[in-house]
């Protein structure tokens, strides 16, 4: 019985310290032996987003604590891990440069591999966690800052089909969230709002919906909730327009992923044709509701990270440092910080004016 390699995930890309024991059973399944999530959302309520420099200390108070919390809960010895993993993009660089530095330093010192990860890669690969999941794949990523649909070839290779051209789907929500007064991030409370709502009561802008094929766009939402927000003088009212903002949401995504379905089975031949969801917003139940009937009725296979794996974490870290580990495919220690880390680094920039559709 060979031994299965153990993997230490480090997360500090943005507003969570976390880490992070994954390795995988006998039969080849990944399994999480610890994963540890300190949440900044203090740090940061007052400001109404994250702060970095105030997120980059909270990090440093914290990471050595996490990462030792990781390894006690998982009940394994520090000297069995056989590689560090650590994010290493994209996200705020004074945040990535900590997880970064303790991963490395981590390694140099158990003398085993480093391996740098992207953590849309993390989020790419969650579903794995729980769930048996072959390449290719089409995902919809949509987190905070990064709203995409990828066609997911391979470990490492991927093909962007879709973008936003202006704001991440995460950020519509907390903006949102934000004009309603529900403190920073509020896209979790839209949707317990959104549930007391009328969802016909407001008719909110689909920008880009009958062009750009599967690019979106979200700006246009944000200044017509702007303006609405402005009359709304009730309790009911502010439900009623969470619930009109979230069905909008899902009619852009009902039509635009049905776009990317078309180019995902264009781009490849397919066996079985399989739809994934990850980042923070995947954690939205109507959201997903939604999916799950599309892909019934397009035939597809839907595998969704449970929500507790949607938001950041290290374990999905750790998942790609365990496939990464598996092929040998390490990094030297002096891997820099990347904040603006794509998945695919061929795909042109396609936010602000001047972007053509
Ligand atoms: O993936 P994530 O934890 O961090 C990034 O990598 O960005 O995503 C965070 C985003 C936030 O914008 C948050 O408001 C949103 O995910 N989010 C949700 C829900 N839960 C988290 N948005 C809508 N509905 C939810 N239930
Ligand atoms: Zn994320």
């Amino acid at each position: 019985m060979s031994k299965k390699p153990i993997i230490l995930g480090i997360e500090s890309s943005c507003d969570e310290t976390a880490a992070s024991i994954v390795t995988e059973n006998e039969a080849g399944i990944p399994t999480i032996l610890s994963n540890v999530i300190s949440s900044q959302t203090d740090v940061h309520k007052e400001f109404g987003g994250v702060v970095p420099e105030l997120a980059a200390r909270s990090h440093m108070e914290k990471i050595d604590f996490i990462v030792n919390k990781a390894i006690k809960d998982s009940g394994i010895n520090i000297n069995d891990i056989d590689a560090v993993a650590s994010t290493a993009g994209p996200g705020l660089i004074v945040c990535l440069s900590v997880g970064l530095s303790f991963g490395k330093a981590l390694s140099a010192s158990l003398n085993i591999p480093f391996i740098a990860v992207n953590h849309l890669e993390g989020h790419a690969l969650s579903p794995k966690l729980d769930s048996k999941l072959d390449y290719p794949y089409l995902l919809l990523l949509i987190s905070g800052g990064h709203t995409q649909f990828l066609d997911v070839k391979k470990l490492g290779k991927y093909k962007r089909l879709g973008t936003t051209i202006d704001d991440a789907l995460g950020e519509a929500f907390d903006k949102t969230a934000k004009l309603l007064g529900i403190d920073f991030p509020g896209g979790p409370q839209i949707e317990i709002f959104a549930k007391k709502g009328d969802q016909n009561k407001y008719k909110l802008p689909k920008p880009i919906f009958n062009k750009g094929g599967c690019n979106l766009s979200f700006a246009g939402l944000k200044t017509a909730i702007l303006k609405i927000s402005k009359l709304i003088k009730t309790e009911q009212e502010k439900f009623d327009l969470a619930a009109s903002f979230q069905k909008t949401i899902n009619d852009i995504l009902h039509k635009k992923t049905q776009i990317a379905f078309k180019e995902f089975e264009k781009e490849n031949k397919l066996k079985e044709k399989i739809f994934v969801i990850a980042g923070g917003v995947a954690a939205n139940k109507h959201i997903r509701n939604m999916f799950i009937n599309l892909c019934k009725e397009k035939e597809y296979q839907y595998i969704f990270p449970s929500i507790k794996l949607c938001g950041d974490n290290a374990a999905m870290i750790a998942m790609v440092g365990l496939e990464k580990f598996k092929t040998k495919k390490f990094d030297n220690l002096d891997f820099p910080a990347k904040p603006r880390w794509q998945l695919d680094e061929e795909a042109l920039f396609m936010k602000g004016a001047g972007v053509k559709l």
